[in-house]
């Protein structure tokens, strides 16, 4: 890992399996600013389930993406999700951070599915545990070395330097917190992406429970596919606008509401388990990703768990020149964005 200057700028990447999404954001005088943004759609199938499949197709997408974007810093914070990454809340006995390091991998042995050799690991300590004085809380990370290598060299085939490798959760925490005005409640971030979705509740500044599911918005487009019988971007371009469809509209609005149905069943478990363990429900779920846009789909989910639901804004906590982004585009992609403004908020300065 290269240490860099304060001063030097770090490209938020979000890497998605629909789109490409790339930021910048400077400071001064602790005024955050959008300097540069831009999305890209993915080609379909050059990553699946989070893993790259067609490094080079992934490549030229970050090449076109930043070019569109007019960014030319060559230093980056990536994340990844899905089932090649492990988020453990643990608690250990209390130890510095250097004994933590020595016992990583012992302490992590026991946790994981996959063989220590086979991972990166890093932890964070999230202080004490109540009524268990000589243990302290932590989170473990662990993502398999395949996944991150393949990452790493796709996005170093586009002349871009990964400096900075996290996890989506957690960066979308970190935007989160940023544009959250109150930490006394308990949120539950939910981003549902084209083939992901990340859940992680909040309670203060702590991350309590952090789940991944394998659902998003493409399930939909694979639907529209197989009963309207159309092509991808066709089925893409239907999900969005339904009256443009050239297929029956109440299946249509069927498909959408019977996945989403599916999807509130998946994050709903999540929240119940969050009760379980701390008899306290989340206050407000916050929705971002794009497959959360999908008409209905965040009445459904306010109407099934009970909880209010909010779709995420992340450019409010910065300020933007609107003569350089129109406002009803970053509205627009606002959900999207998130991860990759909270990965280019990741610099020196607040590591
Ligand atoms: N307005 C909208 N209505 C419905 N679906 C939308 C809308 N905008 C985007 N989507 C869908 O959102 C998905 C892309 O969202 P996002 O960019 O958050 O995913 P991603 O980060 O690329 O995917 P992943 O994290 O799963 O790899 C696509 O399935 C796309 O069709
Ligand atoms: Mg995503």
């Amino acid at each position: 890992m290269a240490l860099f200057k304060k001063s030097d700028n770090l490209i938020g990447l979000d890497i998605g399996s629909g789109a490409a999404k790339a930021a910048l954001i400077s400071e001064v005088k602790g005024i955050r600013r959008l300097e540069r943004f831009g999305i890209l759609e993915m080609p379909h199938g050059a990553i699946e389930d989070g893993m790259i499949k067609d490094p080079e197709a992934v490549a030229q997408a970050v090449r076109d993406l930043c070019a569109s974007a007019n960014i030319k810093e060559p230093n980056a914070a990536l994340s990844v999700s899905g089932h090649s990454v492990i988020v453990k809340n643990i608690n250990v006995a209390k130890m510095t951070d250097e004994e933590m390091q020595e016992n990583l991998q012992v302490e992590a042995e026991q946790y994981l599915p996959f063989d220590v050799k086979d991972v990166y690991m890093d932890f964070h300590v999230t202080g004490p545990v109540p009524e268990k004085e000589d243990q302290m809380g932590v989170v473990l990370v662990a993502a398999k070395k395949d996944t991150i290598d393949d990452y790493v060299s796709a996005v170093e085939m586009a002349n871009i330097q990964p400096v900075i490798m996290d996890v989506d959760a957690f960066a979308l925490q970190n935007i989160y917190e940023l544009v959250a005005e109150n930490f006394e409640q308990i949120v539950a971030l939910v981003d549902i992406g084209a083939t992901k979705t990340n859940v992680n509740i909040i309670k203060g500044r702590n991350s309590v429970l952090i789940r991944d599911v394998s659902m998003g918005g493409i399930q939909i487009t694979q639907e529209i596919m197989s009963q309207g019988g159309c092509s991808f971007d066709e089925a893409e371009d239907w999900k969005t606008n339904p009256e443009s469809a050239k297929m029956d509209k109440e299946e249509l609005s069927d498909i959408i509401a019977l996945t989403s149905a599916r999807w509130c069943e998946e994050i709903r478990p999540a929240i119940d388990f969050f009760y379980s363990l701390n008899e306290e429900r989340p206050d407000k779920i916050i929705l971002s990703g794009g497959g959360g846009l999908v008409s209905g789909f965040k009445e459904m989910l306010a109407a099934e768990t009970g909880i209010p639901v909010e779709v995420l804004n992340p450019f409010t906590a910065l300020e933007v020149n609107e003569s350089q982004f129109e406002p009803s585009y970053l509205k627009r992609v606002a959900p999207q964005a998130a991860i990759a403004l909270g990965l280019a908020l990741r610099k020196v300065a607040d590591k």
